[in-house]
This record gives structure tokens, sequence and C-alpha cells, in this order.
């Protein structure tokens, strides 16, 4: 390892890797307060998760899972949703970064096909592509959460539970998520103050430290997210 490299990632290397989930909360906030329209907030929240992901593949962690668009966030004015798709277009898109990274592009909601499910054509493509482009790479796995709530997750587990012959177990029902590949969560991040966890990975973050921070998402940074590490690592 060079010197460089073992500055950047303060000893995380020898370190097991750990799963991240994000509550990217406070966008519309972080516009409000400089006085701009709160699509600004979500291409300025796009842009610092790109820095995250960049920080946390230095870092050494494992698993990053970050809740984009939920299946409740449909409801918003239509101009705010269509900014919001395009800027998962954008982040699916990111492909030549996240190889350099070495990173996985990864992504849980509801089944395309699914009756209820919302996600556009032109989003799917995206995430299709970013998926199979990034397969390759070993090192961090970065989860969106698109059209994603963890109520319809466990309902459709739920449901899949009653056709199989498995005993319907904890074990059989880790199976049925839409990752089942995803470890349990170690940290649960949420931005903007607010101190809930909505419908977000409830059955994964069994166990979870909880790391609550005023700073919206678009000034969650490196030390940030340092700082939520603190509550797992010792270093
Ligand atoms: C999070 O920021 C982004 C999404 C939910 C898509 P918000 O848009 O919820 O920002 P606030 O909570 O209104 O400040
Ligand atoms: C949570 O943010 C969902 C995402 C970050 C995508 P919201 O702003 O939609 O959450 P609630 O509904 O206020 O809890
Ligand atoms: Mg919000």
């Amino acid at each position: 390892m060079t010197d460089a490299l073992s500055t950047t990632t303060k000893g995380h290397t020898s370190q097991p890797p750990v799963h991240i989930a994000c509550i990217m909360d406070g966008n519309g906030r972080w516009a409000k307060r400089r006085g701009l329209p709160r699509t600004a907030g979500h291409t300025a929240g796009e842009e610092a998760l790109a820095a995250v992901v960049r920080a946390a593949a230095q870092r050494n962690i494992g698993w990053l899972t970050v809740f984009g668009f939920s299946t409740e966030n449909w409801v918003r004015p239509r101009a705010e949703v269509r900014h919001i798709l395009g800027l998962h277009r954008k982040l699916f898109g990111r492909i030549d970064e996240m190889n350099q990274n070495n990173a996985r592009i990864n992504w849980i909601g509801r089944p395309f096909d699914e009756p209820g499910a919302r996600t556009p054509v032109y989003v799917q493509r995206a995430i299709r592509k970013a998926m199979a482009d990034t397969e390759h790479n070993t090192g961090l796995v970065v989860t969106v959460a698109f059209d994603y709530g963890s109520r319809a997750e466990l309902v459709r587990a739920a449901r899949a539970c009653k056709d199989t012959d498995s005993p319907i177990d904890a074990e059989t029902i880790d199976h049925k998520m839409y990752a089942p590949d995803l470890p349990p969560v170690d940290v649960l991040v949420r931005t903007s103050g607010e101190t809930r966890i909505s419908n977000f990975l409830l059955w994964q973050i069994n166990g979870a430290a909880v790391y609550f921070t005023e700073k919206t998402w678009p000034d969650f940074d490196s030390d940030e997210l340092d700082r939520a590490l603190k509550l797992v690592r010792s270093n």
C-alpha cells in the first residue's frame, strides 16, 4: 500500500467492510435556505451522493445503500418528480466513476412489472445498464432505493413465503427481500435533523446504530461519513 493511500483511507483498509444506509433528507430545505427552487436542492443532493460514494470507496465501506425516492414520494409536484427522475438517470449514468471506484451499482424497489410499480422505462433502462456495466467491480456495492418502500418489500416477501415449502422463518424472509445478498445495516444515517426512520429497510436495520445529523443531505460530506462510521469503528 502506498503512503498516499494509507493517509486517505485513515487505516480503514484494515477494518472489516460495513454496511451504511442513508436516508438522504433535506434537499428542499437546503435550497430554500439559499433562495433556490427545490429542484436545485435535489441537484446538489445528487452531487453530494457522488462525493460520498468516492469517500466510501476509500474507507473500505462494503455497502452503501441510499434512499433515492420512496413509494410515497410520487405525490410530490409533477415538475419536482420529473426533475428527480432525471437525476436518477444521471446517477445511474455515472458508470465511469463507479468503475474508477471499483464500485458496483445495484437497485432496490418495486419490481418493474409489479402492479403499482411506477419506475418509468427510461429510468429502468439506466438502472439495467448501470448494473450490467459495473457488475465486474469487486469493491463497494452502492444500492440505490428507487420507488422503494420497506412495507411493500415486506408484503411481497410475506406473499412469496406462502408459495414456498421452506419453513417461514427469518432466514426464509431474508431470501425474499429485494436484494437477498445485502447484509444487515451497521449504521443508518438520516440527515436534516429529522429523527424518523420513514419506510426504509425496516427489516434490515435490526441491530443498526443510528446517526442523526442536523446537516441537510447536500451538506453531508466525508467528515460526516467519518462521524457516522465512528459508531462502529474505532479509527
Ligand atoms: C430528500 O429531500 C429527497 C427526497 C425525498 C427525494 P426532501 O425533498 O425531502 O427535502 P425536504 O425534506 O423537503 O427538505
Ligand atoms: C425520505 O424522505 C425518503 C427519501 C429520502 C427518498 P421524505 O422527505 O420523503 O420523508 P418523510 O416522508 O418526510 O419521512
Ligand atoms: Mg424530506
